[in-house]
């Protein structure tokens, strides 16, 4: 692969993100989900915790930076924003696709001063699902070692592979291949989506497989079909340009992807992301049966003014969960997920 041509579509990745109008905004199904408020909740705000675990580890909030970028040295800086502002609020990380590493092997000093930023964050490193079929065990625990990765995140991208004028469509037998890494990796493999979500019929197939959990990424934020469109119209790739907007709304919202992961694979972890932009978001996805909630687009926008800022707007949201928390009278997520009756469908 060539690395500059990889660079400028990671480059062009970010910047296509962060615009509004490649957001499926408004579909991730969360706007016509209520939680019931309890006028009279038996606790002090003070008493509320955000204590969660996350593939059986403690964790200080149910809240994880979602994969954004990885192999080349702004990716670095970014991770290193997340990793620094991980560090301080104990949110968990998952790196961005680490295809290109898994190629020319990783950058390890660059991971040795993200670790050295983040000595006690969870991280999880992360490649394609495409690049299973071609990718070798050792390099991938190459990946692995030189972060001190916790875990393993296969992203499933179908649509994206279709649209990308770069894209490697190519995921016959990636099932049974997922199972062979769970299997052989001796590390907790996670599968996510990228925003489109995952159908029942998907994960039925996937019970047995061994996952140690699925993040379900479903419709209503990033999307890919929206941002390739736009990369390709500007290569002047028509087809997939024009192809990509038909494809502009396509996926399986948040609250259908998570509620389809509930009945198909009970007491499998599952992990939501897909258009969360809230604490309230987050309250909604826990309560009908997520442990751990994640965003990515709006914390790079929050990493490109700093750490800081970035620390700033994670304390918000974890300040918006905790009130969600007192006002249907949970002392923590764990109590807010078993609660009966605790969410419904807005009937208006
Ligand atoms: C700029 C950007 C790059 C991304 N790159 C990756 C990636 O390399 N690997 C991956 O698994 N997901 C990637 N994602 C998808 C996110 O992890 C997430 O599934 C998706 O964006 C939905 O979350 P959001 O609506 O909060 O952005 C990326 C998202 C963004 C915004």
């Amino acid at each position: 692969m060539d690395q500059k041509s990889y660079e400028r579509r990671k480059r062009d990745h970010l910047q296509l993100a962060l615009r509004p109008e490649n957001e499926a905004r408004g579909l991730t199904g969360l706007d016509s989900i209520v939680l019931e408020h309890e006028a009279l909740p038996d606790l002090d705000f003070e008493e509320i915790s955000l204590s969660s675990t996350i593939l059986g580890n403690p964790s200080k909030t149910p809240f994880f930076i979602a994969a954004v970028t990885a192999g080349f040295a702004g990716a670095s800086e970014i991770n290193m924003t997340f990793a620094r502002a991980c560090q301080k609020t104990g949110w968990a990380l998952g790196i961005g696709s680490q295809r290109s590493e898994l190629e020319a092997g990783p950058d390890a000093s660059a991971w040795k001063l993200i670790r050295e930023a983040a000595p006690d964050v969870l991280l999880m490193a992360n490649i394609g699902a495409s690049q299973l079929a071609t990718a070798d065990i050792e390099k991938i625990h190459d990946l692995l070692a030189v972060m001190r990765a916790k875990a393993l995140v296969i992203h499933a991208n179908p649509l994206q592979e279709c649209l990308q004028p770069e894209g490697t469509a190519q995921f016959k037998g990636t099932t049974g291949r997922i199972s062979a890494l769970c299997r052989e990796l001796g590390l907790p493999v996670v599968l996510k989506e990228t925003g489109c979500g995952f159908s029942t019929a998907t994960l039925k197939r996937l019970s047995g497989a061994g996952l140690a959990a699925i993040d379900i990424s479903g419709l209503g934020g990033t999307h890919w079909g929206r941002i390739e469109s736009a990369r390709a119209g500007s290569i002047k790739d028509h087809i997939k340009s024009s192809a990509g907007t038909t494809f502009a709304t396509w996926g399986i919202p948040t609250v259908e992807s998570l509620q389809n992961a509930v009945h198909a694979l009970p007491g499998t972890e599952l992990w939501a992301s897909g258009g969360v932009r809230s604490g309230l978001d987050a309250a909604k996805l826990i309560a009908m049966g997520a442990s751990q909630t994640g965003f990515a687009r709006p914390a790079l926008e929050a990493a490109m003014a700093g750490a800081e800022k970035l620390v700033e707007w994670m304390k918000t949201r974890e300040y918006e969960l905790k009130t969600a928390l007192f006002c249907t009278g949970c002392r923590n997520p764990d109590v807010l997920g078993k609660k009966e009756n605790v969410w419904k469908t807005k009937c208006n």
